[in-house]
């Protein structure tokens, strides 16, 4: 038997394939990692977004952040995700600098690191130490339920409306949309095309009113600047930088659209595993502030909640066995890279305490690393800590319904109970 025909039975363009158990996705994986070239595959139309040419998948840990490392060669441009969103989305929203290559997006990172310096996330910390401590009152209150709704969707969406200073009266309106967006982005691909573009009417008039509501928030800053994240944005420094009010919606997209569903869903996955693993529980609560860092990065690896993003050739370049050709795509599954044994040891064993843990689950280590990698550790850190020393029982009590989706590692609903 030939190479490719040991894993002809594996189509990771199609939805039957992330429909199977996670166990099933991972051994496939295994099966890709064992090839000696990575495998082409050709992307199905799906409605109102651009034919794919299709793109190799790459796989191995050393493949995934070469090309994430390089990122002249691996360009992010048109874009970033698989399948490619058209042109006109870009014209009439702008472009997020996940989707731009330098030296167009190192302008705009310069610009929003404003948002994630040292500063701001001590800020921030009060803040999500005493949304964690609300949304533990009410588990407690509560002592059973839906963990996905009752706890981790609600503390990432407060962090960063709370970031952007959206006024309290105005949230019940941004998660309304949000939702919205979420509802198109967790099933794209699966549905009949009517569903299809009805999701995605919702999501675009959401996209809009977000877009409006930021733009509003951003011209009041400009006129009246304050002591926030908006005015500091949208108001030139000293090297004479700043959003456009259009930039700036297109920058609370993007911190939607990263930051919510990548830290919920780790948060759902972490309470899941740490009842599947009790041993490791116990480690972590035997002394929580020595082990949390390592429990955190532990848990993004052995999760990856973004499965992948894609990158397009600018030229030649010979990668993992492969000849490329300039505009050939390529999809970086972050979430096998994570399990390559030629770089951990035992890769699937949860282990809180593996060191050194090079893991790709915020990104390869290029220009585009997850900028919002340190408030993710700190919300994951603040809310198990609350959680887990309030209510030392809490666990899931049921199987998790997965989210249906190629791109988050998500958990849409996981019952739990808490016994005091
Ligand atoms: C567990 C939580 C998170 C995970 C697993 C995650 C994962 C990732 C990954 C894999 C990328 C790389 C994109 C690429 O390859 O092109 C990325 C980029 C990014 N993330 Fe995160 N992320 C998380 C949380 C957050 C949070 C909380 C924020 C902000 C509120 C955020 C903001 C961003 C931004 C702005 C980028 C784009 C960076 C650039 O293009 O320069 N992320 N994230």
């Amino acid at each position: 038997m030939d190479l490719d025909a040991a894993v002809a039975d594996i189509d990771l363009v199609s939805m039957a394939f992330w429909a199977r158990p996670p166990a099933e996705r991972l051994a496939a994986f295994a099966r890709l990692r064992a090839l000696d070239h990575p495998v082409f595959f050709t992307e199905p139309r799906v409605p109102l977004v651009r034919a794919g040419r299709g793109f190799h998948a790459l796989v191995r840990h050393a493949d995934v952040a070469e090309a994430g490392r390089n990122a002249k060669v691996f360009s992010s441009e048109p874009a970033a995700t698989s399948p490619e969103p058209p042109p006109w989305i870009s014209l009439v929203f702008g472009t997020p600098m996940v989707n731009m290559d330098d030296p167009r997006h190192a302008r705009l990172r310069r610009i929003v690191s404003r948002a994630f310096s040292p500063k701001m996330l001590t800020r921030l910390e009060r803040d999500i130490e005493t949304t964690a401590a609300r949304i533990v009152d009410d588990v407690v209150h509560a002592g059973a339920g839906d963990f996905v709704e009752q706890v981790a969707a609600r503390l990432p969406i407060h962090v960063i409306c709370a970031m952007m200073g959206i006024p309290h009266e105005l949230r019940p309106r941004v998660l309304g949309h949000i939702d919205a967006m979420t509802a198109y982005s967790g099933v794209r691909g699966s549905l009949t095309s009517a569903r299809t573009l009805r999701l995605l009417g919702a999501n675009l008039k959401a996209i809009v009113e977000l877009h409006r509501l930021v733009a509003r928030l951003g011209r009041q800053r400009m006129r009246e600047p304050r002591e926030d994240l908006v005015s500091a944005l949208v108001n030139a420094n000293v090297e004479g930088e700043a959003l456009s009010v259009r930039e700036l919606g297109s920058f609370f997209d993007l911190l939607l659209v990263a930051g919510n569903e990548t830290t919920r869903n780790a948060l759902a996955h972490g309470l899941k595993l740490f009842t599947d693993h009790p041993d490791q529980r116990a480690l972590l609560l035997s002394d929580y502030d020595r082990r949390a860092a390592g429990a955190i990065e532990e848990l993004i690896r052995y999760v990856s909640p973004i499965i992948q993003f894609r990158r397009t050739l600018t030229r030649e370049y010979e990668l993992g066995g492969h000849a490329f050709a300039a505009g050939d795509k390529v999809v970086l599954f972050y979430i096998s890279a994570n399990r390559d044994k030629a770089v951990f040891a035992e890769p699937d064993v949860f282990d809180i305490t593996r060191s050194p843990n090079p893991h790709l689950g915020f990104g390869g280590p290029g220009p585009h690393l997850c900028l919002g990698a340190n408030l993710a550790r700190m919300e994951l850190k603040i809310m198990f800590r609350e959680l887990f020393g309030r209510l030392p029982d809490v666990r899931a009590v049921g199987e998790p319904r997965w989210l249906l989706s190629s791109f988050d590692n998500g958990i849409r609903r996981l019952p739990f109970a808490s016994v005091r």
